[in-house]
């Protein structure tokens, strides 16, 4: 979202503009590391687009993907926070040609996120959430329990689930599933053709309920951007000190 883009684009001292297919390209140094930031657009063709051009146009060598999700999984509340470890289109469905998610002539179902770029993310998540929960509960007033991280699936679809319904079926198809949302499944296919590690981080804004696209606003404009880039920050510096531990 704009949003979180902006505060990413904060972070960055010397971002240059380069424009390609209607999208903005933002290329330069985060933390010293070179990155290329873009907004993937909504829907999972558009974000199928936009990897394939950071990957061909702009040769990134891998991709994380920061965002929002609705909750799915009872354990997954919002403010909370899913690293993938898998990504499935639940809207794709060629059967009885194939069977049920199944993407055709692949014969997968469920895309992997990279293990070991995960791994690293995952924790630079934990500690963005630490110094980020905190005052995200206070500004949406989220009482109780601090908010956790979860790993696993992650779901994908062209539709903004917003009622109860729609939802519970999810949760009945696939238990296992923690998150809705509308790109990581068809950016993980297209990073999984070109041999390109994805790490794929969502916050979660809303329970993909009748209250999901005010909960979702608010959280956008409220939260949202402060996780991406504590979280881009973090991963930044995870890499910074691979890197130094390397070379030292
Ligand atoms: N992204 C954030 N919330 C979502 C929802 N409820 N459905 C699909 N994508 C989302």
């Amino acid at each position: 979202m704009h949003d979180e883009l902006r505060a990413v684009l904060d972070l960055m001292p010397d971002e240059a503009l380069v424009r390609r297919a209607g999208r903005e390209f933002w290329v330069g140094h985060l933390h010293g590391q070179p990155v290329v930031a873009v907004l993937s657009r909504i829907g999972k063709v558009a974000a199928a687009t936009t990897a394939t051009l950071l990957i061909t146009e702009f040769n990134c060598s891998r991709i994380l993907f920061t965002g929002v999700a609705g909750g799915l999984h009872a354990a997954v509340r919002v403010g909370d926070v899913v690293v993938a470890r898998e990504l499935l289109q639940h809207d794709m469905d060629a059967s009885p040609l194939f069977p049920r998610w199944e993407v055709p002539l692949t014969g997968r179902s469920r895309w992997p996120a990279d293990a070991a770029w995960t791994t690293l993310v995952e924790a630079a998540a934990q500690r963005a959430l630490q110094a980020a929960g905190a005052q995200a509960q206070a500004a949406l007033g989220l009482a109780g329990r601090g908010p956790r991280l979860h790993t696993g699936l992650i779901v994908s679809g062209d539709r903004f689930v917003s009622t109860q319904a729609e939802s519970a079926a999810l949760r009945t198809a696939l238990p296992d599933a923690l998150a809705v949302e509308m790109e990581g499944a068809a950016v993980a296919q297209v990073c999984a053709d070109f041999g390109v590690p994805l790490a794929v981080v969502r916050t979660i804004s809303d329970r993909a309920d009748e209250h999901a696209a005010l909960d979702f606003s608010r959280f956008v404009a409220e939260v949202a951007s402060r996780y991406s880039a504590r979280l881009v920050e973090a991963v930044m510096d995870a890499l910074n000190a691979g890197e130094s531990a390397a070379s030292g």
